[in-house]
């Protein structure tokens, strides 16, 4: 292994999601799904890390780990409790949060929607009902007025394509009622939620003269799909799962070019001048190899993993080539600057982190060599979290919580993170 550089440029950082981070509301449709038993491990998401609490300790924790950036959430059940009743004191929270990572010279990301979802959204349907779009809108356009002076960079939806996944076809997430009628319908809303969201941003940002360029996008979540052998069949599944799972959303959210099998809404489509995303947002984990099934609700593909690699604790194949082939092949259509939103690996004993870091970003220095413009890197993620329908006992973070005291400790991948985030400079 070899010593390599990336540009002083690129900025450095780490992401969370609210949800996973915060505990304390009882409001959101995980709670509700803890409370359901759904969890693998039996844990539950009401005091996660604390971060509610502690964030303080948290900002302090990312400056000694020289963390130039930071990707952050917003809880939309703690702004908008209830229909049209919005919360001073949560506006106020995340401002004095916001507030103390620009003290610590932390930029922040803020994304507007990960996964969670306020109950009274839930209970109108989510996102399978039109009205979300306007629901959406009205809480976006409160939170850009309230912290829209302190924050330029903004992601609206995480993992839209993931979010609607695991709701309607895995059953992994609330409301885990099978649909693919209500995924489709989804995907329309999304994008068109996104679209809405994209506009409001720009506008109150402009019209408010907060300063500092506008950056709104969304975080996809792509996986690099690949057949094992050459067989036709696979290679038809292979094609269609990329359809529905990337290239609806990646045309619907960045050009507004949707259409069948989801039914366009005028107002969307886009004028040909306008692009409606910034920044490319990339999350990025791993790769499936795709093999034919008889099963069209999820897409004809079985999706498995090649025997005899490396893979993560939750069984993901650790391939750092796929981010470089993703990036390239993304930027050859979409040419926008890419941040990688999310990157990185569940892994209990902290074996393998500093690892796959030293191998994911070998692959961003070489696309930056290439002339790809990766503006951006976060690792998934800052601290220990609660990893959804997995729970507490998955560990993604660089910094180690101890759920019973609170502890936090730095891993030592986390120590070496902290020096490439520094220096720029990655040593074996
Ligand atoms: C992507 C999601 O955005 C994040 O919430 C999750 O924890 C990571 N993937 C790891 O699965």
């Amino acid at each position: 292994m070899r010593a390599y550089k990336l540009p002083q440029n690129i900025q450095l950082g780490s992401a969370t999601a609210s949800l996973q981070i915060e505990g304390g509301d009882r409001n959101n449709s995980w709670y509700q799904f803890c409370e359901n038993n759904r969890i693998k491990d039996g844990s539950h998401c009401i005091v996660a890390a604390d971060h509610w609490n502690r964030y303080e300790e948290d900002i302090a924790i990312m400056k000694q780990l020289n963390q130039e950036t930071y990707r952050m959430s917003i809880e939309w059940s703690r702004i908008e409790p209830a229909e049209g009743q919005y919360n001073q004191a949560a506006l106020d929270h995340y401002r004095d949060e916001i507030l103390k990572l620009l003290d610590a010279g932390i930029r922040p990301l803020v994304t507007l929607h990960h996964f969670s979802n306020p109950i009274w959204i839930e209970e109108a349907g989510a996102w399978t009902n039109p009205r979300i779009v306007n629901y959406f809108s009205k809480y976006v356009k409160t939170v850009v007025y309230a912290l829209g002076d302190l924050v330029c960079d903004w992601v609206t939806i995480n993992e839209p394509n993931v979010y609607l996944f695991q709701s309607y076809i895995e059953l992994t997430s609330p409301p885990a009622k099978p649909s693919m009628k209500h995924y489709f319908k989804g995907i329309k809303l999304m994008i068109e939620a996104h679209i809405d969201a994209y506009r409001a941003i720009h506008r109150i940002r402009s019209e408010q003269h907060f300063l500092g360029q506008t950056q709104v996008g969304v975080a996809f979540h792509m996986r690099v799909f690949d057949i094992e052998r050459k067989k036709i069949r696979s290679a038809l599944s292979r094609k269609l799962t990329d359809y529905v799972f990337h290239t609806l959303f990646l045309e619907g959210m960045i050009h507004g070019n949707y259409k069948f099998p989801i039914h366009r809404n005028k107002q969307y489509i886009n004028q040909r001048t306008e692009l409606y995303c910034d920044f490319f947002g990339l999350n990025y984990y791993s790769r499936d190899i795709i093999e034919f099934t008889w099963n069209p609700f999820v897409a004809f593909a079985k999706q498995l993993v090649k025997k005899g690699i490396d893979t993560n604790d939750m069984g993901w194949e650790i391939y750092p080539e796929g981010l470089y082939r993703i990036c390239k092949e993304i930027y050859k259509k979409y040419q926008l600057p890419i941040y990688i939103t999310e990157n990185g690996i569940c892994d209990q004993t902290d074996g393998k982190r500093a690892k796959f870091i030293y191998d994911h970003l070998e692959q961003v220095a070489k696309l930056c060599e290439e002339g790809i413009p990766i503006e951006r890197y976060y690792h998934w993620s800052t601290i220990d979290n609660f990893e959804w329908q997995e729970g507490l006992s998955r560990r993604f973070g660089l910094v180690h919580i101890n759920y019973e005291t609170q502890a936090r400790t730095i891993k030592q991948s986390g120590y070496f993170y902290a020096e490439i985030c520094k220096t720029k400079e990655v040593s074996p």
